[in-house]
């Protein structure tokens, strides 16, 4: 069964974002997107909420984003080649091929992805990652910790989620920023 992975770039402090929505410092250098890119290509799907999606999209539609560097036409390939589901109640259409729209983040129907999927599960915003750790539903965590207090903004973890964790990996980067993969324990 495939294992869906609640993958951020989170401040010290365990933000996302700042309270000003910025997330400049967040920015991988090109040794931990190099690092991203290897953890992600085996990934066949990623869950996003329509904001996350709409910031992604470039990674198909704009070519200067792959042009930008080898790494960058990497991860550009990676991310077309896996499958892409939004989640929006707003969204009328897509603009990226293996994309669909749900209307509802629906626990049962991604447990069914998780037993047919052909790869991981990535989940990359926090809003959507509570309503899977709230459903049992994410396996691993991928947190990469940016050298960065931020003060408040958006959480990268949910309130009124207790997980008891393994650790699996870690590794440091030369830029500060730090990889740590946790798996979650089963307590039901
Ligand atoms: N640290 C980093 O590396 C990094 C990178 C990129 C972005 N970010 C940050 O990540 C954050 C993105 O999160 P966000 O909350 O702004 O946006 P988001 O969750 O990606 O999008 C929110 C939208 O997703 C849809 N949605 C969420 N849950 C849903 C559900 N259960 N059913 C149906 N639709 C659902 C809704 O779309 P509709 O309104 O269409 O219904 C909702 O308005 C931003 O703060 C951004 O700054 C951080």
């Amino acid at each position: 069964m495939a294992k869906l992975i609640y993958s951020a770039i989170s401040s010290l402090d365990g933000y996302v974002a700042d309270e000003d929505g910025n997330f400049d410092w967040a920015v991988p250098d090109e040794e931990a997107h190099a690092f991203i890119n290897d953890l992600d290509r085996p990934v066949g799907t990623y869950l996003y909420g329509r904001r996350m999606y709409e910031t992604m999209v470039g990674w198909e539609t704009d070519p200067t984003l792959a042009n930008e560097s080898p790494l960058m036409e990497d991860f550009a390939q990676i991310w077309q080649a896996a499958d892409k589901v939004v989640y929006s109640k707003t969204l009328e259409a897509v603009s990226t091929t293996r994309t669909r729209i749900e209307r509802d983040f629906d626990p049962e129907a991604v447990r069914r992805t998780k037993v047919l999927a052909r790869g991981d599960l990535i989940v990359g915003e926090p809003e959507l990652a509570a309503q899977a750790f709230r459903a049992g539903l994410v396996d691993e965590l991928h947190l990469f910790v940016a050298p960065m207090v931020v003060g408040g903004g958006k959480r990268s973890l949910p309130y009124n989620v207790r997980l008891k964790l393994d650790l699996l990996d870690e590794r440091r980067f030369g830029s500060g920023m730090v990889y740590l993969n946790y798996r979650t324990r089963r307590t039901r």
